[in-house]
């Protein structure tokens, strides 16, 4: 028995099995047949093509769909989500870690704190199944799969982050004043900023709230000015490396995006610390704040000194987008401890 995080975002969906992470761009598509290989040099074609057939369907999922598919699903509107891409990515997720023929999973997976209550019970049932699907390779060499999730736990998506500090790689309790303290939790994402407040590790409804100010709303911002001096418009997945090194070319040309990258994290971070310091006001008793989410890495500078209390640096050893989904593999040992004696012991990240 395995035992699987998978944490589908509205920009990635990332996975591991305490050993390998995986991280894709939350977008599918149909397959389509290659002509010819699009890639005319060697590279690690394995960890960019994830293709999978289920119920008769063939789905491109990630970069290649982003790249090859005509008819794209990414802007997952939530009720959508649960229903149809929440099985699609989660399933491709369990894929890349289907060595056998046959295998049985236990997963962990999380959800938005907006949804957290209304679709819980829903997303476990429709994961909780035995899972036919086809895998195709880069070179096109199918492979049959059978998936059998015989048990899955949903919690909400910033707890992994609380899990990941609390828990040590065997799922055992470590930093214990992760569970005995009350954790104010920021995680930043493409689409939306989560809220939650960890007491004792029991959940706070009341503390908890999930906002459209995501990493996304400052690259609009970037984008439309863009727009305004080029007259192209980029689209916001596609924002991220160039506004990681400052400049963009666009037809040729050079562009400098250090100054409005500047603003638009500056306004970002103080409509997402005013939110914090607003839904968190009666709870002035909270010992410490974690900001976490792939987000969060980008604004942790800019947020620090608008927020009112203790900010505990996150670990530097993870991509931030990762420190989710390790929590919630590190909570599936924890709760199926069988799991434990596996190969966990010699867990490598
Ligand atoms: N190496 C990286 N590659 C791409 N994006 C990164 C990277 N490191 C940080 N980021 C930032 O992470 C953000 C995505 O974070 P994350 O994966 O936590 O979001 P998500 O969970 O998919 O979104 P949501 O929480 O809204 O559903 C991107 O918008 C980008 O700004
Ligand atoms: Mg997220």
């Amino acid at each position: 028995m395995q035992v699987i995080g998978v944490d589908i975002g509205f920009g990635f969906t990332k996975a591991t099995d305490g050993k390998q992470f995986r991280v894709f761009k939350s977008i599918y598509g149909e397959a389509v047949d290659f002509q010819y290989q699009e890639s005319l040099l060697d590279h690690d074609e394995q960890h960019e093509h994830l293709q999978i057939d289920i119920d008769g369907n063939a789905y491109f999922i990630g970069e290649l769909a982003e790249r090859q598919s005509t008819n794209r699903q990414f802007t997952l509107e939530q009720n959508q989500f649960v229903a149809s891409a929440s099985r699609v990515l989660a399933l491709a997720a369990l894929s890349c870690f289907a060595r056998e023929r046959q295998q049985t999973m236990h997963l962990v997976v999380g959800l938005p704190i907006g949804h957290y209550r209304q679709y819980k019970a829903e997303l476990a049932g429709m994961l909780r199944d035995t899972h036919d699907m086809v895998v195709t390779n880069a070179a096109g060499e199918r492979r049959e799969v059978r998936i059998a999730v015989t048990d899955v736990r949903v919690i909400p998506q910033p707890i992994g982050s609380v899990m990941d500090r609390l828990l040590d790689a065997q799922g055992r309790p470590a930093e214990r004043r992760f569970a005995t303290e009350k954790i104010g939790i920021i995680d930043v994402g493409f689409k939306t900023t989560d809220y939650t407040i960890s007491d004792k590790t029991r959940y706070s409804e009341r503390g908890s709230m999930t906002t459209e100010n995501g990493i996304s709303k400052a690259f609009s911002a970037i984008a439309s000015k863009l727009k305004e001096n080029c007259g192209i418009n980029v689209e916001l997945y596609r924002l991220f490396e160039p506004v990681e090194t400052g400049s963009i070319k666009i037809r040729g040309r050079g562009y400098d995006l250090k100054k409005i990258t500047q603003h638009a994290f500056q306004q970002l971070a103080q409509n997402i610390a005013a939110d914090a310091n607003r839904i968190w006001a009666d709870d002035w008793d909270i010992d410490m704040i974690m900001i976490t989410g792939g987000g969060g890495a980008v604004l942790a500078a800019y947020l620090q000194p608008l927020l009112e209390g203790v900010i505990v640096p996150m670990e530097q050893d993870l991509d931030y987008r990762l420190h989710n989904v390790r929590g919630y593999y590190k909570y599936g040992c924890y709760v199926w401890p069988s799991a434990r004696s596996l190969p966990a012991a010699s867990v490598e990240e």
